[in-house]
Formats: C-alpha cells, sequence, structure tokens
C-alpha cells in the first residue's frame, strides 16, 4: 500500500509544491511508484512544475464523480515512467468531501509506493481535505519569522490529525541568516516541536527549472523520508 504524505505549509508560497514534485521525481528516480496529487484546488499548479500540463485527459474530480476510473486520470511522467500526476484542473464548484478523495486514493494505493498530496496554504477547508487524505506530513516552511508564526500553528492542527510521522522541511535557507530571520532550520524545528527532515537551500535553478534533477538537497530530502519508513519498521520490530 502507498505511503500518503500530505506536503503542507501555514504560509503560501513557501515551496510546498516544488519540493512535493522534487520529492516524486527523486524517489521515482530510485524505481518507487510515485504518485503525485494536487489537491490545491483552484491554485493547482503541479502538473505545470512536473512539466505535463495540457496531457491530462481528465483530473481527480472525474475521478471522484464517475467519469473515469481512478487510474484514468492519472498522467504519466515522460521520463520518469513511475512517476504519475493526479491533477485538479478546476476550481471548486461545490463541496467535495475528503472521504470522497479518500476513496479515489484508496483504489490507487495497492498500485503504488507513494502518494504525495500537494495541498493548499493555510487552515481552510482545502487544507483539511488534504490532510485527512494523509498518513503523514511533512510541513514545508521557510526561516522568515512571517512564515513561522503561520507553520506554528498548522503544526499545532496537524498534531491532532495523529500521523504516523510528521517532519518538518525548512525551504529557502541560506547560508548567512537575512533580516527576518531569527533561527537555524535546527532552532526551528525545536521550536515547532517537529524532527527536521530537511533543509533546504535557496537555489536559483530551482527558481527557474523547478525541477532539479542532480540537487543534492532534494536527494537529501528523499531519503530521509525513505528513511523514515525504514525507522518505522524498525520500531515495529522493537515493539
Ligand atoms: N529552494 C528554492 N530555491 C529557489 N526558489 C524556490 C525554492 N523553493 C521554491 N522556490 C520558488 O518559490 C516559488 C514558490 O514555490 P512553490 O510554488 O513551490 O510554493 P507553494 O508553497 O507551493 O506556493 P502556494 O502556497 O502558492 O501553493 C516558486 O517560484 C519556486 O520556484
Ligand atoms: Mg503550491
Amino acid at each position: 500500500m502507498a505511503r500518503k504524505i500530505v506536503v503542507t505549509s501555514g504560509k503560501g508560497g513557501v515551496g510546498k509544491t516544488t519540493v512535493c514534485c522534487n520529492l516524486g521525481v527523486q524517489l521515482a528516480r530510485r524505481g518507487y511508484r510515485v504518485i503525485v496529487c494536487d489537491l490545491d484546488f483552484g491554485l493547482n499548479n503541479a502538473d505545470v512544475v512536473l512539466g505535463v500540463e495540457n496531457r491530462a485527459v481528465y483530473d481527480i474530480l472525474d475521478a471522484v464523480e464517475g467519469r473515469c476510473r481512478p487510474r484514468q486520470a492519472l498522467v504519466s511522467h515522460p521520463y520518469y515512467p513511475t512517476l504519475f500526476s493526479l491533477s485538479s484542473n478546476r476550481v471548486l464548484e461545490r463541496y467535495v468531501s475528503p472521504q470522497a478523495i479518500r476513496l479515489v486514493l484508496e483504489a490507487l494505493s495497492a498500485q503504488f509506493d507513494f502518494i504525495l498530496i500537494d495541498s493548499p496554504a493555510g487552515i481552510e477547508d482545502g487544507f483539511h481535505r488534504a490532510a485527512a487524505c494523509a498518513e503523514e506530513a511533512l510541513l514545508v516552511t521557510t526561516p522568515h519569522i512571517s512564515a513561522l508564526r503561520d507553520a506554528d500553528r498548522v503544526a499545532g492542527i496537524l498534531s491532532g490529525y495523529r500521523f504516523s510521522f510528521s517532519g518538518l522541511v525548512v525551504n529557502l535557507v541560506r547560508r548567512e541568516r537575512r533580516r527576518g530571520e531569527l533561527l537555524s532550520p535546527e532552532e526551528i524545528a525545536a521550536t515547532l516541536r517537529l524532527p527536521l527532515v530537511a533543509s533546504l537551500p535557496e537555489d536559483d535553478k530551482v527558481f527557474s527549472e523547478n525541477i532539479i534533477v542532480k540537487s543534492r538537497a532534494f536527494r537529501t530530502l528523499a531519503e530521509a523520508v525513505l528513511g523514515v519508513c525504514a525507522g518505522q519498521r524498525a520500531q515495529g520490530r522493537g515493539r
């Protein structure tokens, strides 16, 4: 069964979609079968970041509403045969329950190793819908004080979801701290009481190309996510 991981944040624009898509690419490069599922209805762009926009015939709402089978809503990536995009191509005109989305993801789960769920920013319905479909969470923040305050609120809400794992990704980290950055990634993790999964540098290549295949930082992120699984298995054996 696939590990379902929601990638979320408090503040917008901190790098959720970048993290979700690059993590997907890194896992697929290691041969894992991965779906990047975009639940940021209305402002969806994971398909653009992955470079598969305009390839989808159906999207997740078609699968939810029975116009296609879940598998038909997947778009395979041209370079990574085990990587798939499950997009949401429209603004939600009516309420879609987390249960409805969960059923679609459950139908796909057996054939995949990872379902990475890109969530909208904030703590509204869309965030809860995305969180309710996952069993693990990665909270993305930048080191800036404005992002940290929002991350703190989201970390509190995430703790109520009882995920099997919640971890922190600090993005846009610079070697030198600048104004508005009070804490290092380690200090941020301690403040938010979440394990630090990865700290990703600000990188001009990420900004211009979105997917950076040879990025050491994203490789480390993928290895840490794979390590979580190994750690959980070891804990299970220890019980
Ligand atoms: N490590 C990085 N280095 C440089 N640029 C980055 C990095 N991470 C993200 N970006 C850039 O920051 C912008 C916002 O990133 P992204 O779209 O991933 O954020 P988001 O959290 O998904 O935003 P939203 O809340 O709108 O969904 C993008 O232009 C992206 O290329
Ligand atoms: Mg996004």
